[in-house]
């Protein structure tokens, strides 16, 4: 059987008929070698390339085509910035320019590796249990590979157990790896089952090295630190504001392109009284503090509010950026306030909130969105009571179907 690529889907994968297949381009003809099914459609992780595109370019990963992270590594960049626009006036019905990612390798800050007995390294393409070996990863940096093979030694010098999805047997669980891209300062956490673990350090060049203990059945990269060896944080700088990196903490993944996202909420907010209503580590706050705005943090998350408040003091600023543990719930009146910034998760406002925007909402909304659907949803509601002055794209994650959104809204 061959399959023909009719269109990218919106999440970047090749569409014929009921098939996704993932790496591919229109116009491709392709012969699927495994899929599997999910919900009504066939997905094709492996096949033979028939016939390629001309406008396929050669990957810098050596992973690329098995690791389920960079979709559209064969796709030039002007292109993938031009599907991610594509995709912005499918969902919104609009057009919107996306700004290109000021670097599109070594740009991500993160890196989380699973450990397995059969591999280190990310996921492939729709499975949670298949893991691949990692030797590099172009995104990231040369760090990435070399923090793999020392990890790989250690594992080796001290016969630790690699942790088995499915039996969960074994200890070595994730290891996480962050980098202050302006600051070269390098965080590795070593998250584990129950359990001890030798001394970590003479295999990691690192600044700081965390053992975290994860003792629950659940797979996440992270778990509660139980010792760290150098630093207790790391920093990582956007233009002319430090932020700390802890293990447990969010950061903007892409330091360059995170340093235009903040260029630009700093240039639409308006007024004097900002309130930052998903907070997180206070990196819009902390930011427009150093330039002059009153700003107060409300985060659901209490550990974030406590890194929020030391990047405030780590800024000077703590007179102007002050922060609660709050709910979005919490505000009733937006009026006290001249602009509010909106950064929620995925799942974008609570209905009821969006309302209450509407009924007694800020001059100014800054609306930062990481869903252009529940951007979408959103926007239909506030439209009632705003005018959608500004609206841009930005490219925080080059290679994947991922688009960001910085807005500005300004009340009838
Ligand atoms: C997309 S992140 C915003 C990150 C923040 N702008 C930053 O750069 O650090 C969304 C944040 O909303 C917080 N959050 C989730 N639900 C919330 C709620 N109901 N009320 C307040 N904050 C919430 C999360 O903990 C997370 O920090």
């Amino acid at each position: 059987m061959e399959l023909r690529i009719e269109q990218l889907d919106d999440e970047g994968l090749g569409v014929s008929g009921r098939h996704r297949i993932p790496y591919t381009l229109p116009g491709e003809v392709v012969r699927p070698l495994r899929s599997f099914r999910r919900k009504r459609l066939i997905y094709v992780p492996e096949f033979k390339l028939v016939s390629p595109s001309p406008n396929r370019v050669a990957p810098k990963c050596p992973h690329y085509g098995v690791c389920g992270g960079c979709r559209l590594q064969h796709m030039n960049y002007s292109d993938q910035i031009r599907f991610k626009e594509e995709k912005l006036a499918r969902i919104l019905g609009f057009s919107v320019s996306v700004i290109p990612s000021p670097k599109i390798f070594g740009h991500r800050n993160r890196i989380d590796i699973v450990i397995t007995p059969k591999g280190i390294g990310f996921r492939q393409f729709g499975s949670w249990w298949r893991v691949f070996d990692l030797n590099d990863c172009p995104v990231f940096g040369p760090r990435a590979g070399k923090a793999v093979a020392a990890l790989r030694e250690f594992i080796s010098d001290y016969s630790l157990q690699p942790y088995d999805l499915k039996t969960h047997e074994g200890v070595l669980r994730y290891i996480v790896l962050r980098e202050g891209k302006n600051t070269g300062e390098f965080m590795v956490n070593l998250v584990t089952a129950e359990g001890e673990l030798p001394d970590p350090t003479p295999y990691f060049s690192a600044h700081s090295v965390y053992h975290s203990v994860n003792s629950t059945l659940s797979d996440v990269s992270y778990g509660d630190p139980v010792r760290f060896w150098g630093k207790e944080y790391i920093t990582e700088r956007l233009n002319d504001v430090q932020y700390l990196i802890h293990p447990n903490s969010f950061f903007q993944t892409n330091t360059y392109q995170a340093e235009n996202l903040v260029r630009f909420v700093a240039e639409y907010v308006d007024g004097e009284n900002i309130l930052d209503l998903y907070s997180g580590v206070g990196t819009f706050s902390v930011y427009l503090a150093k330039r002059g705005f009153a700003v107060s943090g409300i985060e659901i998350n209490p550990f974030s509010v406590d890194l929020a408040r030391k990047n405030a003091e780590l800024n000077g600023v703590s007179d102007r950026a002050t922060f609660v543990v709050g709910k979005d719930s919490d505000v009733s009146d937006f009026r006290d306030y001249d602009t509010v910034i909106l950064d929620p998760p995925r799942a974008g406002l609570h209905p009821k909130l969006a309302q209450r925007l509407v009924e007694r909402g800020p001059d100014t909304i800054v609306y930062v969105s990481c869903n252009p659907r529940t951007y979408k949803r959103d926007l239909d509601v506030l439209s009632s009571a705003y005018r959608l002055e500004e609206i841009r794209g930005l490219d925080m994650f080059p290679h994947t179907p991922h688009v960001e959104l910085v807005s500005l809204l300004r009340r009838y």
